[in-house]
């Protein structure tokens, strides 16, 4: 079963008295349970593509379908659940919240979940759980300045899948760490993806990084080419 699927997606984005087609016709789908890589050059499109599928910005024009829901027949309300329920959010630069610690950090998610009337101590638990998997347990009172990047990347993992997203979104997760650092990030997404079955949506400009993605998209001046 397809989880997304884009058919002749576009965007323009204004800039001064023209427009940037960021997005020129994308057909793109991806299936449950995939681990998918979309490469491509820096200016390419990738971040646009990712915002798209997560429902932080509308194409400008085009059908795309999540979890088998047209985007443009939703509302608002609509849209925001899918942001807070069904998708998680790997940035390239953290985005960690620099005053909360590594546990608050990781609970947060769960605290804007009013409709899931679920107690302080299971938020807790939850966190817990995936900091450990994420190998912090040691580090869950520090916050994110006391932190390495590669330690803030995988607090950022944990945030993204405390809520069982069945879509996590990185984009360029490795971008800003070492090579070293970056493959355990990569392993540690991948192990995630194996044993809890979510679905990994990743962008890089790195072609080492492909090693690991069982499908492979690249994206060239807003437009896929050969998939
Ligand atoms: N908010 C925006 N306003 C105007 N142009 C934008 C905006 N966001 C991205 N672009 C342009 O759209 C194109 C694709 O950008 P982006 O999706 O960020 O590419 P990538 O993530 O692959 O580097 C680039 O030409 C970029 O300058
Ligand atoms: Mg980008």
């Amino acid at each position: 079963m397809n989880i997304i699927e884009m058919k002749d997606i576009h965007k323009d984005y204004p800039l001064g008295n023209t427009l940037v087609h960021a997005l020129r016709g994308v057909d793109f789908s991806v299936k449950k349970g995939d681990f998918l890589s979309i490469i491509g050059p820096s200016g390419s499109g990738k971040t646009t593509l990712l915002n798209i599928i997560g429902c932080i910005d509308l194409p400008t024009k085009g059908s795309y379908k999540i979890a088998g829901e047209e985007i443009s027949d939703m509302k608002d309300v609509q849209m925001t659940n899918i942001r807070l329920y069904k998708v998680g959010f790997i940035f390239q630069t953290f985005n960690l919240i620099p005053v909360l610690n590594v546990l608050e950090n990781v609970e947060f998610p769960l605290l804007l979940m009013k409709e899931k009337k679920v107690s302080a101590a299971e938020i807790k638990k939850q966190a817990e759980k995936l900091i450990d998997e994420v190998g912090l347990t040691e580090q869950i009172k520090h916050r994110p300045a006391e932190l390495s990047g590669g330690q803030r990347q995988r607090v950022a993992i944990a945030r993204a899948l405390v809520t069982k997203p069945d879509i996590v979104l990185a984009d360029e997760p490795t971008a800003n760490l070492d090579s070293e650092t970056g493959a355990s990030i990569l392993t540690l997404m991948k192990d995630l993806n194996r044993i809890e079955k979510t679905t990994f949506i990743f962008s890089t400009h790195d072609p080492d990084v492909l090693k690991y993605a069982s499908h492979i998209v690249k994206i060239r001046d807003g437009m896929i080419i050969d998939e």
